[in-house]
């Protein structure tokens, strides 16, 4: 089995405010990408990386962190498309990662490959919620109420085999309203398990999320060097 880690890094990362684009800012003394390939490549289960970076990001990439790279899309749908089509034809497993999230813990890689090893045909990390989450119309009013304990805040890298996630992507109509690979094989009803997520696979997305994964780097740094 041949596992590739395919990694859209090609967001403008407009939450973040004014800046190079959100993979390519600094976490720790390097980016953002760098921290997530890095976690990617310590993993046991995992052979390959494939990053779709923003344009003109391609050889610079490639170099410095040793991975494959292509130009990412318009979306994140097509920047993962782009690194699919990328892939070598010996790869039959696939994990989906996304830049923005990069203190994901190599073992959680190696939990979701190991799921998908098992037989699951997509595999995805998700944690409990602590907020109640309620469903409102166009004008705010409350609609339902979700009922929390069955509810799963979803986390990548996302897992796959690798027929599976190209049939969903080529399958999908392009305008359908997905925001990650597992919405793709939902809407063709293939099972998706969700297994343990980790709170260091959190995403940042806003200034205060990059001064969390500043400290937290920090916490992990002094665990690794005692
Ligand atoms: N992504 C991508 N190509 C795009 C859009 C997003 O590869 N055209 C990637 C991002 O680089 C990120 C991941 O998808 O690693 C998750 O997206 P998100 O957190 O929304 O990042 P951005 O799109 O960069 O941020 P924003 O939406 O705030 O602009
Ligand atoms: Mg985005």
């Amino acid at each position: 089995m041949t596992v590739a880690a395919v990694v859209p890094a090609a967001g403008r990362g407009e939450r973040l405010g004014p800046g190079e684009p959100k993979a390519l800012r600094l976490l720790g003394g390097t980016t953002l990408l760098a921290q997530a390939v890095a976690r990617l490549q310590s993993a046991a289960q995992v052979d390959l990386v494939v990053v779709a970076v923003p344009d003109g990001e391609q050889d610079r990439t490639a170099a410095e962190l040793g991975v494959r790279t292509v130009v990412g899309g318009a979306d994140r749908r097509a920047s993962v498309a782009a690194a699919l089509a990328a892939l070598p034809d010996h790869v039959d497993v696939v994990l989906v990662h996304d830049a923005a999230r990069p203190l994901a813990p190599s073992s959680l890689a190696d939990a979701v490959v190991g799921a998908v090893h098992a037989g699951y045909l997509g595999v995805v990390p998700g944690l409990p919620l602590t907020d109640t989450i309620k469903q409102v119309d166009a004008d705010g009013i409350v609609v339902a109420t979700h009922e929390r304990g069955a509810l799963r805040a979803i986390q990548t890298p996302q897992g796959f085999r690798r027929d599976v996630l190209e049939r969903a992507h080529a399958q999908v109509p392009l305008d359908s309203p997905v925001t990650d690979d597992a919405g793709l094989l939902e809407l063709l009803g293939i099972p998706v398990l969700v297994i343990d997520g980790a709170e260091d696979a959190f995403k940042v997305t806003r200034p205060a999320d990059l001064g969390r994964a500043e400290a937290r780097l920090a916490v992990l740094a002094g665990e690794a060097s005692r």
